[in-house]
């Protein structure tokens, strides 16, 4: 996983910001900054109101970068992105990375890439596959939600989808939907998965890769603070490399991707 020491806090202003389905937001805005340094998986840490509430920054994959463009698509879960999806063009933003580590996907040894997601985890996949496919390599992905509702395919191309109620697309998990095509996947080369969702559809995903010898990263998420590992607000117990014990990291710094062999959960 790469480490990129470029990060700026930046004040920005919101250019465009569009509903893309239930309590979900694309928001875009210009910081060259980040856009010039941003790698996929790399996250944003955003204060989102001038205001007191919330007080604290909130963590956004970056989900694409055009030219000077950085685009954040963010659920509306609570108060800090309800206020995002909310906040209307021209509004505002404080905006501090690029963050975290990246995705390797720069690595020769396989020929398709297959990316893994799960509901608001697609957001940082569009950025992912542009700079793979951009190396010349296949791409494939995989969606998976509760229902058609929560299924996010913007920006992204080869999706294969699952919705556990059957709405649409495959009906099962994710990881169903993989063991159902995986021999097929595999006529094309040898695969390297990317992954992102809830933890367990990670933990899933984990288990199948180490069990069919794939290699497979993962982007995590815990709550956070400041993310850059000064307030340690984001400690996330995992395997050590080598399978020898455990150990505490701070998922802002040594994270959010880490290798799937080093999940515990
Ligand atoms: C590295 C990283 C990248 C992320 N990328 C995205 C993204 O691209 N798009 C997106 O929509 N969200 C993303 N998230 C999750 C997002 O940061 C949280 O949903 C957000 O911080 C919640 O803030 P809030 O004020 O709306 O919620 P709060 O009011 O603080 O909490 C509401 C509920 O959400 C839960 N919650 C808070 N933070 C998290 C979290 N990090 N993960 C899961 N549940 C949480 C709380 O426990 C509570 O139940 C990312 C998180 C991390 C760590
Ligand atoms: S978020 Fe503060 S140490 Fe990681």
């Amino acid at each position: 996983m790469r480490r990129e020491s470029s990060i700026t806090d930046n004040t920005v202003t919101i250019s465009s910001s569009t509903n893309i389905g239930p309590d979900v937001s694309l928001v875009s805005f210009r910081c060259p900054p980040v856009a010039r340094n941003a790698k996929p998986g790399n996250f944003v840490n955003i204060k989102i109101s001038p205001q007191n509430q919330p007080l604290l920054r909130r963590p956004f994959s970056i989900h694409y970068i055009d030219g000077d463009r950085v685009d954040i698509m963010a659920k509306s879960v609570g108060c800090g992105t309800s206020l995002l999806c909310g906040s209307p063009v021209g509004a505002e933003l404080q905006v501090l990375g690029p963050l975290g580590n990246a995705f390797t996907y720069d690595d020769p040894h396989y020929q398709t890439a297959l990316l893994v997601s799960g509901g608001i985890g697609s957001a940082p996949m569009r950025f992912l596959e542009k700079n793979i496919r951009a190396q010349g390599k296949k791409v494939r992905n995989i969606i998976g939600g509760r229902t058609r509702q929560d299924i996010r395919t913007e920006g992204l191309m080869d999706c294969m989808t699952a919705t556990e109620d059957g709405s649409e697309g495959f009906k099962g998990t994710a990881i169903d939907l993989l063991r159902d095509r995986f021999d097929a996947l595999c006529d094309s080369g040898s695969i390297r998965v990317f992954a992102c969702g809830p933890n367990p559809m990670l933990k899933a995903l984990a288990e199948f890769c180490r069990d069919h010898g794939v290699p497979c990263e993962v982007s995590l998420e815990s709550v956070m603070g400041c993310g850059i590992g000064i307030c340690y607000g984001c400690t996330v117990e995992v395997r050590n490399p080598g399978n020898s014990g455990t150990s505490t990291i701070l998922l802002c710094r040594e994270g959010p991707v880490l290798d799937a062999e080093r999940l515990l959960f």
